[in-house]
């Protein structure tokens, strides 16, 4: 389903389960060695997803191990993410793209009191007008995880709830403006992202993809 809102440059593989054969390299073993189930079949059916991933850009398997900050360490030249919940695993990757932020949530209501932890003033007002048939809170949610990891592998810097403005669409898009100084890319400063949403399958994934032409002529991308 979360190719439905990437761009053709861009590979994505997903799974609803958890594949028998799914294998890690004995460095990725190393990092969850101690982790619970949970963890370690997340973590590892990402990585099945990310190697076919890659496989599709033509590049061999690899090990995929958390870097700074837990951020996936890809090959060179490589711009990725990954993102896991309950019953889902996708990895989304590119030779073509400057960063690539994904996210999927549960199609449910945030637990109570986590809204106000993560949305502005005037992003909750917004929510309120967006009408019926969504869980709105939660795909708020679900585009700023996406924009974090989008903003992570171009700043190496924290970017907190408060500190980008993020615009739901109805129509399955977002924009996320930086209220703190954006990233300096190929000489400019990207001062936001734009992004794409789908619901379906008890599901909600957003997506953020930025590549070079994207710089020019506008200060976002999608
Ligand atoms: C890191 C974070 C975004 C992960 O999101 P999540 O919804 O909790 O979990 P997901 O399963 O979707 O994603 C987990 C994956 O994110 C990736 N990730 C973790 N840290 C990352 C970082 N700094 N940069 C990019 N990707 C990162 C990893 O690949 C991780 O999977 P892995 O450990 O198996 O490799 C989240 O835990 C977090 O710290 N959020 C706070 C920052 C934030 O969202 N700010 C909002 C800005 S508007």
């Amino acid at each position: 389903m979360i190719e439905k809102i990437l761009p053709p440059w861009v590979a994505a593989e997903e799974a609803f389960g958890d594949p028998p054969d799914a294998t890690l390299f004995p460095e990725e073993e190393a990092v969850i060695a101690r982790a619970v189930d949970k963890r370690r079949r997340e973590f590892t059916t990402a990585r099945h997803c990310a190697r076919r991933a890659l496989d599709r850009l033509g590049l061999p398997a690899v090990p995929i191990l958390p870097g700074e900050r837990g951020a996936p360490g890809w090959p060179p030249g490589v711009a990725g993410a990954i993102t896991h919940c309950a019953g889902y695993r996708a990895a989304a990757v590119s030779l073509d793209a400057l960063t690539v932020g994904i996210d999927a949530e549960p199609h449910e209501p945030l637990p109570d009191g986590v809204l106000p932890a993560i949305a502005l003033d005037r992003e909750r007002a917004a929510l309120a007008r967006l009408g019926p048939g969504v869980h709105w809170d939660r795909l708020l949610f679900c585009a700023k995880e996406a924009v974090y990891k989008a903003w992570f592998p171009l700043t190496r810097r924290w970017l907190d709830f408060d500190e980008a403005h993020v615009t739901l669409t109805r129509t399955g898009t977002f924009t996320a403006r930086f209220l703190v100084p954006g990233p300096q890319v190929l000489g400019r400063e990207l001062t936001g992202f734009a992004g794409r949403w789908l619901a379906a399958d008890g599901l909600l994934v957003t997506a953020i993809t930025v590549r070079p032409a994207d710089l020019y002529g506008r200060s976002t991308s999608g």
